[in-house]
């Protein structure tokens, strides 16, 4: 295993290139399995979860092509299995999205129940309830979820929550169902509007994305496609609050703002200079931060991704901030560590309270999740004195050479070997 030895009580400073979307990638690639064709994927993130997810379509049958760091080329003519394997499936939650692209094209799933983040409960009843609308059959059987339908019909179908993977779920499906389905109350996210821009160009016709409502005719047959992959929002937001939260300058390029207006707008309001231009956005962290809530919500609210990091920012401002977490039960992994390392925070259900002002201290700590090992990093970088961060497979998920960024922007982060690392001299060996 790995860890991160940081030398915190750095200012970023710099610029940035962001990646292609982790979120968008995981969506896309299992969509291309609804054509036979040719498909052309670039902007793809190098990271782990989209490594997972093409090693998923080889096993199936899809032959690959990489082409370069962030391209791939797929050919899914051959694909045979309908049931992805356990052992890559559970690394990763969005390799449920099989369930969708498998019943467009074959009429049968078999997907075992998938892994991902810890964050709480992550129940699939409204994708079950959804696939059930459109005419499949589901039963749970030896931990996988099996799914079958002699013909997929559309459908009206409104969501009780609204679900960003249910709703690509039913729009994988809905491509290929016969006649028209209505999605209501779905998902807005701009991952959401680009799976949709890729499906529209393999042949499907979907209308409304970026909306609540989304009306999707079934098409019969699907085509080749070449589709780029959007900027990631929430690695640039990640970024955009390490600036502020260290009180540095950094400079996030190859964004579209637009998907960033949630972060923008925080950012200002606890002070920080944000300039933003037509495809990147300047955070100027090197003021007094104030203290400030933060609610997350779905898009466009301030995405539950980026509330770990954002809590971060908050123990930089002098006073009390709070933070609501409304998308998930249990998002507070991060908390304890960052007490770890000084911060006053206290949690109450879906609330925390947090303290400011005060400095972080460098500590052993371990990332629980993608997003908290996000956060946790940040801390170390504000704190005074070296911290170690172990677990970061969690990072390398879903940040595409985080620790290169980083450096880049001037943080002092080793990445080294756990029996390698001796603590007391704070070599490694
Ligand atoms: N929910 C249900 N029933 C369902 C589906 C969802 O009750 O059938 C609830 C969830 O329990 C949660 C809420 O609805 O409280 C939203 O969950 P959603 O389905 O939108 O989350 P997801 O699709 O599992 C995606 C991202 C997450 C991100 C969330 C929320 C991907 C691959 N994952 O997960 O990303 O946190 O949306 O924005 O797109 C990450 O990137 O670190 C990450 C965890």
């Amino acid at each position: 295993m790995e860890k991160f030895i940081i030398t915190g009580k750095t200012a970023l400073q710099g610029k940035v290139r962001i990646s292609g979307s982790k979120n968008s990638a995981v969506a896309v690639l299992p969509a291309a399995v609804l054509t036979e064709d040719l498909v052309f994927l670039e902007n793809l993130p190098d990271i782990t979860d989209v490594r997972t997810m093409i090693a998923i379509l080889e096993d199936l049958g899809v032959k690959i092509r990489r082409r370069g760091r962030n391209a791939v080329e797929l050919t899914p003519g051959g694909l045979s299995k309908i049931a992805p394997s356990y052992d890559l499936v559970k690394k990763m939650r969005a390799s449920y999205y099989f369930m969708g692209s498998l019943l467009a094209r074959f009429g049968r799933a078999e997907v075992p129940i998938p892994g991902g983040c810890d964050l709480g409960p992550r129940p699939i009843d409204q994708h079950l309830k959804g696939f059930a609308a459109l005419g499949a059959k589901s039963s749970i059987e030896h931990g996988m979820i099996k799914l079958t339908a002699d013909k997929l019909i559309g459908a009206r179908i409104y969501f009780d929550v609204v679900s960003i993977g249910a709703t690509i779920n039913l729009m994988l499906a809905a491509a290929a169902a016969e006649g028209r389905t209505v999605l209501e109350n779905v998902a807005k996210e701009p991952e959401i509007v680009d799976l949709a821009n890729f499906l529209n160009a393999m042949g499907a016709s979907i209308r409304g994305a970026g909306t609540d409502v989304i009306r999707i005719d079934g098409a019969g047959k699907f085509t080749g496609a070449r589709h780029t992959v959007i900027p990631d929002r929430i690695e640039a937001g990640t970024f955009m609050l390490a600036a502020a939260a260290t009180r540095g300058r950094v400079v996030v390029e190859d964004v579209i703002p637009k998907h960033l207006e949630a972060i923008t707008a925080k950012l200002r309001e606890v002070g920080a200079k944000v300039e933003v231009e037509p495809e990147m956005i300047e955070v100027d962290g090197e003021v007094n931060l104030k203290p400030s809530d933060l609610k997350t919500f779905p898009y466009p609210g301030f995405p539950t991704d980026l509330q770990p990091p954002g809590m971060v920012l908050l123990t930089a401002a002098k006073g009390l901030s709070v933070v609501t977490e409304n998308v998930f039960d249990g998002r507070y992994n991060h908390v304890d560590d960052l007490k770890r390392m000084g911060a006053q925070i206290k949690v109450e259900g879906r609330t925390a309270l947090i303290e400011g002002g005060n400095g972080l201290s460098g500590a052993p700590v371990s990332a629980p999740d993608l997003r908290s090992g996000a956060a946790l990093i940040i801390a170390a970088i504000m704190a005074d004195g070296i911290s170690e961060i172990s677990s970061i497979d969690h990072v390398d998920r879903g940040y595409e050479k985080f620790e290169e960024k980083l450096i880049s922007l001037g943080a002092s982060i080793k990445r080294v070997n756990d029996h390698e690392y001796d603590r007391a001299s704070g070599e490694a060996e």
